[in-house]
């Protein structure tokens, strides 16, 4: 089916990032777009296996869509950690084969997966059997220099026999020596025409393009082309694109009576939100503003605000008073 008739559920996604979209960022992405799949960070097997789970877990329901990220490389547990994430109330379970840090390399997961397109199949084809959401991949489009298509196209061909049906491909290759994480997401060349390929080679495959997106016209090329995109840093550093997509993207002018989304409200409702997890687990307030600090990005006063919302010294004021002091400092920022 084209695209543009049918919007799939991954037409736009926030991407997993480990450290930045927990559940508290996922909170607040969610304030802003109410069709936007989320995506938790990577929680790996061992974890899962040995460690505290409802940690790793717990999310809120006003979180939905919400996609649980594993990674791991044996079939058994990534099938035990899949049932966790299904039983846990996840709408999916995506599996990591891009990520090259070395640490996840010692595990032998992450992006050197795409090196064992079977072993991928094998993990693949064991959650699928555990589990009636829907198991995705997350991927890049090569390791290493290699830069034929064939590679990308006989691991997705290979992994979606499996019972893989979503593959969602960050347009570049992962570089496994020499390059740190942060220059594997900025180094190796982007190359959308790989993934448009994909999805003109694999048409009944749900295929969404990630890295380097940062614009409304780029989301709405890339929808000429595949089913999705996902969206990383731009996402987390510039919140408020969020607050377009739901109109812009999946045709929802928000109905029901409600008005656009004022940045200061959004605020207010986090602070009550803090106020709330304070309440229920004891989470200090700066946990939860540290991934709304881009909130103002753009507007005069945006730097004076975000200083007082970053200020560990200001920790034991209550979060309205260091919004009250915030809008102090920031002057200019309504607009
Ligand atoms: C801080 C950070 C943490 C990340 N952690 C993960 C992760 O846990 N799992 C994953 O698949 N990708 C991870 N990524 C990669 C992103 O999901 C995404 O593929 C990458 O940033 C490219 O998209 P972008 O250009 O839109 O940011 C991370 C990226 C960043 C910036």
């Amino acid at each position: 089916m084209h695209p543009e008739t049918s919007p799939s559920p991954w037409r736009l996604s926030v991407a997993p990032m480990m450290d930045w979209t927990d559940r508290h960022c996922r909170h607040f992405h969610r304030l802003l777009s109410r069709h936007a799949r989320l995506y938790t960070e990577m929680v790996t097997t061992g974890a899962l296996l040995h460690g505290d789970v409802q940690r790793h877990l717990d999310f809120d329901a006003g979180e939905h869509p919400v996609a649980l990220q594993l990674g791991g490389s044996e079939p058994d547990a990534l099938a035990h950690c899949a049932k966790l994430g299904a039983q846990w109330g996840y709408d999916e379970i995506n599996l990591n084969c891009g990520c090259p840090s070395e640490r996840v390399q010692r595990g032998a997961f992450g992006a050197c997966l795409m090196a064992e397109p079977q072993l991928v199949a094998d993990c693949v084809k064991a959650m699928v059997d555990a589990v009636a959401i829907p198991v995705t991949v997350k991927h890049r489009i090569g390791i290493d220099k290699t830069e034929s298509y064939g590679f990308v196209r006989d691991f997705v061909g290979t992994v979606a026999e499996a019972g893989c049906s979503v593959f969602i491909v960050h347009a570049r290759n992962a570089w496994l020596k020499g390059l740190s994480p942060k220059e594997n997401r900025e180094v190796p060349p982007l190359r959308y025409e790989l993934v448009h390929r994909l999805k003109a080679e694999f048409p009944h495959l749900v295929i969404c393009t990630n890295g380097g997106i940062t614009t409304d016209a780029q989301v709405a090329a890339e929808l000429t082309q595949v089913d999705g995109v996902m969206v990383g840093r731009e996402a987390y550093h510039n919140p408020w694109w969020l607050a377009r997509w739901d109109a812009g993207f999946f045709g929802d002018h928000g109905g029901d009576g409600e008005i656009a989304l004022e940045r200061e409200a959004v605020e207010e409702q986090m602070v009550r939100y803090m106020e709330r997890e304070a309440a229920r687990a004891g989470v200090p307030w700066h946990a939860i503003a540290r991934h709304m600090l881009g909130l103002y990005n753009g507007l005069p006063g945006a730097r004076r605000w975000r200083q007082v919302w970053s200020d560990h010294k200001l920790k034991g004021v209550p979060p309205a008073q260091v919004m009250a002091l915030a809008h102090a400092r920031g002057e200019r920022l309504a607009a």
